[in-house]
């Protein structure tokens, strides 16, 4: 058939099968490196093996290799659809796929090899940092490129948001990354103490609010509408929602740095940028959700939607807690402590994992041709494993961090500390082995996920090319 007629599905389907491999293989990093804090002797004294060097590993297989696939993936099924058009390039497409896999499977090696650059979020060495920047040249090429050639006027919003998180993260990638080489596997950064942070924590928070955000925005504009057949809540909601969240993101950064060497103004005005994001995101929160306007029956049936739903809901409580938490006096309590985790996992495995988990189980029967996954039933029991999971996950990491802040600031009359620190560790190993396993819920879903998805393809036939609309819809 005239490729022309119809979509380029392969690539968006590799990158759905990554999404699930690395999904599985950097939340059992995750659960690993979880173990290892309820048991310590698990490093089994092997260097490779030390927490030190598994954790930037799962971060960066859970953001990057997960939440990347995810978003490189959907991103080419969405402007395709959105637009009408075909990718401008099946070549650049296959390179962006096979590029980026590249990357992680680099990255999986020299992590554990002690080779990095110690920032977190930014830890691979140079010669990797060049990869990624090719990489993503290419994958901004494809996506603008098509979204050029479109044959509908309109750009719809999830392109926008999309668009966003490619433009950022390339100039977020850059600029953290200058960097003088002197080795292979070597390099200096070129900044240096508090401008270092700075720039350091200008680019952390925004890969959370352009890469764990705006992306996954992208995924909730497109497929809660399409799962629940309804026009999104409010078009124009969607449009203020976009500009005041990339205009408030980028300034929010300080709120990681309280009470550092940073001019003290920068942490203030990180603070108050940090609050005026609350009514942004909740407003993004708010257009999903009631999107399910007049059709909330659906979600006493359907499993797919209850996914998006209740990562919705987690979205708007992180994005509550986190303003709450850029607070000085507040961040005075959490800060080092395990509160910190138990946020960081309610935005990732509540918003960031069931939105990515929601929009694959409506995309991936349309990918082999099916009206359905492989096991609905499955879907349902993976739903209420993963929430059961989350719950366990940060409700425990919510009561360490409280009680961990509250002991490390306990002090005598005498003004000497109440607690050592081996005190408050020891208080808070229960909290450790809850959080395995309510991580071990979350990764069995996963598992789920990974089978019912095997099984969807195995099942199918070989589906017909999807075809361009010929009829344009303006
Ligand atoms: C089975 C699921 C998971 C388990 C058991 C798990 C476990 C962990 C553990 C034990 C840590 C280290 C905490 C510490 O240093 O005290 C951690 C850190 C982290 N995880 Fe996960 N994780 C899981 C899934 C995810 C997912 C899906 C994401 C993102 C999409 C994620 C993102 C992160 C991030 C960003 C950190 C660093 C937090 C910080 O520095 O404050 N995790 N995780
Ligand atoms: C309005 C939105 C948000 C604000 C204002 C916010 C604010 C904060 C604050 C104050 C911290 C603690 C900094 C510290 O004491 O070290 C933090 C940590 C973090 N947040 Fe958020 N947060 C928001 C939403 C989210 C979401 C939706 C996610 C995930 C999808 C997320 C992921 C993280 C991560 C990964 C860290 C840990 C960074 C690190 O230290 O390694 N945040 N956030």
């Amino acid at each position: 058939m005239d490729s022309t007629k119809t979509y380029n599905d392969k690539v968006v389907r590799q990158f759905t099968a990554a999404t699930i491999l690395w999904g599985v293989v950097g939340m059992l990093v995750g659960l690993y490196i979880a173990a290892q804090l309820a048991w310590p002797a698990l490093n089994f004294d092997i260097p490779y093996l030390t927490f030190s060097r598994l954790r930037p590993l799962h971060t960066s297989a859970v953001i990057f290799a997960f939440g990347g696939s995810a978003l490189m993936g959907t991103a080419f099924y969405v402007v395709q659809r959105t637009c009408q058009v075909r990718l401008i390039s099946d070549k650049l497409a296959a390179f962006t796929f096979w590029g980026w896999q590249l990357v992680i499977v680099l990255v999986a090696i020299t992590y554990p090899l002690g080779i990095t650059q110690s920032k977190e979020y930014a830890e691979p060495e140079w010669f990797i940092d060049i990869i990624i920047t090719v990489v993503w040249v290419v994958f901004a090429i494809v996506f603008f490129g098509t979204l050029a050639k479109r044959r509908v006027k309109h750009i719809y919003v999830a392109n926008w948001f999309y668009g966003a998180f490619i433009i950022t993260i390339a100039v977020l990638h850059i600029v953290n990354n200058i960097a003088i080489p002197v080795s292979w596997t070597k390099s200096y950064i070129v900044y240096s103490g508090a401008v270092d942070a700075m720039v350091q924590w200008w680019y952390g928070h925004n890969a959370v609010g352009f890469f764990l955000t705006a992306g996954f925005l992208a995924m909730m504009y497109y497929f809660v509408p399409k799962q629940a057949e309804r026009p999104i809540y409010s078009y124009r909601l969607s449009v203020v929602h976009f500009w005041a969240l990339i205009a408030i993101y980028m300034w929010a950064g300080p709120h990681h740095l309280m009470y550092t060497a940073l001019p003290d103004w920068a942490q203030s005005l990180g603070m108050v940028f940090s609050l005026i994001l609350l009514a942004p995101s909740w407003g993004g929160m708010l257009n999903g959700i009631l999107t399910l306007s007049g059709a909330w029956h659906k979600l006493r049936t359907d499993p797919v939607l209850k996914f998006m739903i209740v990562s919705l809901s987690f979205y708007g409580m992180s994005t509550f807690e986190g303003p709450m938490m850029s607070i000085k006096t507040v961040n005075s309590l959490s800060h080092y402590t395990d509160w910190t985790i138990g946020h960081v996992h309610s935005g990732a495995l509540g918003w960031v994992g069931f939105i990515t988990m929601g929009s694959l189980y409506c995309l991936i029967p349309r990918l082999y041709g099916r009206k359905q996954m492989y096991s609905q039933k499955l879907v349902e029991t993976h739903f209420w494993v993963a929430t059961i999971g989350v719950v366990i996950y940060i409700a425990a990491m919510w009561m360490a961090g409280v009680m961990q802040g509250l002991m490390w600031r306990a002090t005598n009359d005498d003004g000497t500390l109440t607690y050592t620190f081996i005190e408050s560790l020891k208080q808070t190993y229960p909290f450790y082995y809850a959080r395995f396993f309510g991580g071990l819920l979350y990764l069995s879903g996963m598992l789920m996920m990974a089978w019912n998805t095997w099984m969807t393809w195995r099942t199918s036939r070989e589906p017909a090319p999807a075809l361009i609309p010929t009829a344009v819809h303006a």
